[in-house]
């Protein structure tokens, strides 16, 4: 894996998912270039393109452009999502929406938070990046009281950061198996 991107999605200003983007960035193997990729700086605006993406039509705007081009430089990919309202944040799905090929076999391991170890969140955003031609790799969900605190102190037992190294390292393989 040569370019891993992380996804940040939440964009509150104390926001948990920054300690969240700590803790699997540790997990990352040395070696690894990593692109931080955080929502509220990328700042899409609601999608404004004439055509669906999928239609595979030129882009029309610097902003998808500049999006598109750094989706597409990547290997693979985790998300970090929280949990609103049982779904994934607005802004994430504006950032999904806006491309298309971009996430096609893109290996991808999903990290969501929040209450019930944010277990209706994952499940919406496979389906979601499965519909979208992702190689979604597995998920871990961390769930406040069992592996975090509202205030974003995070204690997760060590299955959990067991399990988000063994997906990374097959994002590893499958994005090895892809370029090779
Ligand atoms: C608009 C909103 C809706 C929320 N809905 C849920 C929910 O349905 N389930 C849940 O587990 N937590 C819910 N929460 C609590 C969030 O999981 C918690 O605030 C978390 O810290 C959000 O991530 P962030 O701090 O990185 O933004 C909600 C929070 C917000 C702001």
């Amino acid at each position: 894996m040569t370019k891993l991107g992380i996804i940040l999605a939440s964009a509150r200003p104390n926001r948990v998912g920054e300690h969240v983007s700590r803790w699997v960035l540790d997990a990352v193997p040395t070696g690894v270039d990593v692109d931080l990729i955080d929502l509220r700086e990328v700042a899409l605006p609601a999608f404004d393109g004439t055509s669906s993406p999928k239609q595979g039509l030129p882009k029309e705007t610097d902003h998808s452009r500049a999006w598109g081009e750094r989706i597409d430089a990547l290997d693979a990919l985790v998300i970090l999502t929280p949990q609103y309202n049982g779904s994934y944040p607005g802004n994430l799905k504006t950032a999904i929406d806006f491309l298309y090929e971009e996430w096609n076999e893109l290996p991808t391991v999903l990290v969501g938070y929040g209450w019930g170890s944010a277990g209706e969140v994952l499940p919406l955003l496979e389906t979601l990046m499965t519909r979208l031609g992702a190689d979604v790799v597995g998920s871990v969900g961390l769930g406040f009281r069992e592996d975090l605190s509202v205030e974003g102190e995070l204690f997760v037992a060590d299955e959990k950061a067991s399990a988000l190294r063994e997906l990374l390292s097959t994002l590893s393989e499958r994005s090895l198996a892809k370029v090779g």
